[in-house]
């Protein structure tokens, strides 16, 4: 009896390794645990579809990218022994992504990334008021904001998606009905493009980013504090305690805030400093420095995975958050993973917060008959 089980076993033991040695080789990269489900995002919200989309190149590297909030779900990219690892945070179910307070992972962000001082701005002599949702301040385009709408979708290929939404005049507050379009092109040296385009039909605002939550160690692998960082930015815009810029562009040399010469987050983070108070971290628009779309604007790099990602931008500004309102409170991260304090990085491209109420900065003011466009790469080395 016991022979027999043995000979059984070693038979089949046999027979699997012959298969797996005959299997094509798909990838010349190993396939991550984390990859998320289709079916967990095929549902309705608002009376429209809501799928989830996969970008995928030569190396097997993928993007999966939702329709709701137009959000990157899912970001596997190789690691220095070709592993592929995700590196962003996220969900694994719609729900989640649907809950109260959710802090915009992965999302695109509109009509106004950032914050509005008071939810108050003026054009043309009129005054707009826009939703509350950030103690007095409006972030994120308020509770309204693109980041829980139903994008249209059209997958191009196996590179492309475009998404679009309409804004119907005064959402969340704002004039002026807005068209946007974002176009998410992910190519074969695993660089992220992302590609924005509005047009409105009255003067409004518009200043749109992803809100993307970077861990370069893989998502849910320990903080971010180890992660080395550089910032093309000789300047930045300090904030008063409610995070609204106070108008002034400040030198970050012999600051906390210094990145132009690459150092890890944890460096500095923890320094007497009124501003890193405020921003209980680094939660700061930098002022980049003059550049072009092909010039990297920020540099991230994980020694233990040896993943490195560069920031392209048309963008005058970059805000650095170092995911300090993250609490590890919830167990609803990807695999049942909790997001600890300090457990990712955004780098959002943008205008400068408040900017409709601070006339130095660079306007995000856009009229009729004008096209914004915006146009923002995430590359990943290793
Ligand atoms: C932005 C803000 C932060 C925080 C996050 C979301 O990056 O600047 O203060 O609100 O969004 O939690």
């Amino acid at each position: 009896m016991k022979k027999n089980n043995y000979q059984f076993m070693l038979a089949a033991v046999l027979v699997l390794s012959f298969t797996a040695c005959n299997q094509p080789q798909k990838n010349n990269v190993d396939t991550a645990d984390s990859t998320a489900k289709t079916s967990a995002y095929q549902t309705e919200v608002d009376g429209k579809k809501v799928e989830l989309f996969t970008l995928k190149n030569k190396s097997g590297a993928t993007v999966t990218i939702t329709n709701y909030g137009g959000r990157i779900v899912s970001l596997l990219v190789p690691d220095k022994n070709n592993k592929l690892t995700d590196v962003v945070l996220g969900y694994d179910s719609l729900s989640s992504y649907r809950k109260k307070g959710e802090p915009y992972f992965g999302a695109l962000i509109g009509r106004y990334g950032n914050r509005i001082g008071k939810g108050k701005f003026k054009l043309d002599g009129k005054e707009y008021s826009l939703q509350i949702n950030d103690g007095v301040n409006t972030l994120h385009g308020g509770f309204d904001g693109f980041f829980g709408k139903v994008w249209d979708a059209k997958q191009m290929g196996d590179d492309k998606i475009e998404l679009t939404y309409t804004s119907a005049d005064g959402e969340a507050g704002y004039p002026g009905k807005l068209d946007v379009k974002v176009t998410y092109t992910f190519n074969d040296d695993n660089a992220l493009k992302i590609d924005y385009e509005a047009k409105t039909d009255k003067t409004t605002v518009v200043n749109l980013t992803n809100h993307a939550y970077f861990n370069l160690n893989g998502e849910g692998n320990n903080t971010i504090l180890d992660h080395e960082l550089f910032i093309d930015a000789n300047a930045y815009t300090p904030v008063d305690s409610t995070l609204i810029p106070t108008g002034k562009i400040t030198p970050v040399k012999g600051t906390a805030f210094d990145f132009t010469t690459a150092k890890t987050i944890g460096k500095n983070i923890e320094d007497k400093d009124e501003q890193l108070k405020f921003g209980k971290g680094y939660d700061h628009n930098f002022a980049l420095n003059p550049h072009d779309e092909n010039k990297a604007i920020a540099k991230v790099k994980s020694t233990s995975t040896g993943i490195i990602l560069e920031v392209y931008t048309s963008e005058p500004g970059l805000q650095f958050y170092s995911g300090n309102f993250l609490t590890g409170e919830t167990k609803d991260g990807k695999g049942g993973k909790s997001y600890p304090h300090r457990s990712a990085i955004c780098l959002e491209t943008q205008h400068f917060p408040d900017a409709p109420n601070h006339a130095n900065f660079a306007s995000t003011t856009l009229k009729p008959g004008t096209v914004y466009k915006s146009t923002t790469t995430y590359k990943f080395l290793k």
